[in-house]
């Protein structure tokens, strides 16, 4: 498959970390049995692929912006691109040795998402869009599915956990979407959640609270393969405020609609 120079510059950074990764995880997987646990290692881990994946693109594309979850902001001489990125997405998956985890890089221009790629090293799924282009898994285009009811949806959300999110909230929020749907998913890593709404797999996702990272990637694979992806007040920059929710046209209408009600009964 022919991709572009740019496709090509952010899958080459993306295979460098996810040896690192892999090789990280066949550790984790180990350190699993022992009493201390593998937290201080995967805390490495992520910062390893961060400074693979920051090194890689910003040797291929000198200048531009980079925001990364582990390492922050750092400012480029072009001020009109930033990459966007998280080495490690799914990092409880990952400690857990559960093979649910990806890397995701966006490419911000001027304020829109231009590029994105989302790869679970695990299973190889490469997922890469750009806008105008299309959405694909590895060579193959993607379209999100066609299903119009809510009854035959399988939708995936956020739960909140351990000091962090509105549990009442959230709670409210299931309680109204869970009653209406064919199956609910908490899978754990928010880039392969929009990634496989763009693939089909998933009719919707929503989550609130989420960082540019989970999101940036995700947003254009969804919106290339025919999707919509908005924050909960409809705004088409959901990476900005991380209140996320996405789908079908349909099914993004109905979600939207079932989660706002539970934030004001
Ligand atoms: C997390 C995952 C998870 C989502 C959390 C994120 P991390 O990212 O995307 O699915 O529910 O809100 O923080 O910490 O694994 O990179
Ligand atoms: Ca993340
Ligand atoms: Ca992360």
């Amino acid at each position: 498959m022919l991709r572009s120079a740019l496709l090509n510059v952010m899958i080459k950074a993306a295979h460098k970390a996810a040896r690192a990764l892999k090789r990280d995880f066949g550790e984790v997987e180990q350190l699993q049995v022992s009493l201390k646990g593998p937290a201080n290692f995967v805390s490495a881990a992520d910062h390893r692929a961060e400074e693979i994946l920051c090194a890689e693109l910003s040797a291929a594309r000198p200048g531009y912006g980079f925001l990364g979850e582990e390492g922050g902001r750092r400012e480029g001489t072009d001020r009109t691109h930033t990459w966007i990125v998280d080495p490690l997405d799914g990092t409880s998956n990952f400690l857990h040795g559960i093979p649910h985890f990806a890397i995701s890089i966006g490419l911000e221009r001027e304020g829109e998402i231009v590029a994105g790629l989302v790869y679970n090293p695990i299973d190889d799924e490469l997922f890469t869009a750009e806008r105008g282009k299309g959405a694909f898994l590895n060579d193959r285009r993607l379209r999100v599915a066609a299903r119009q009811r809510l009854a035959d949806a399988v939708i995936a959300c956020g739960l909140p956990h351990l000091g962090r999110g509105d549990l009442a909230l959230n709670n409210r929020e299931l309680a109204a979407v869970q009653p209406k749907v064919a199956g609910l998913r908490r899978f754990g890593a928010a880039a392969l959640d929009l990634a496989w709404v763009a693939a089909g797999r998933f009719d919707g996702f929503w989550e609130r609270g989420l960082s540019p990272w989970d999101v940036a990637a995700g947003s254009i694979l969804v919106r290339e393969a025919g999707g919509f992806v908005t924050d909960l007040d409809g705004a088409d920059t959901p990476w900005i405020s991380g209140d996320v929710v996405a789908g079908n046209e349909t099914m993004h209408r109905e979600l939207t609609r079932l989660v706002n009600s539970a934030a004001r009964p």
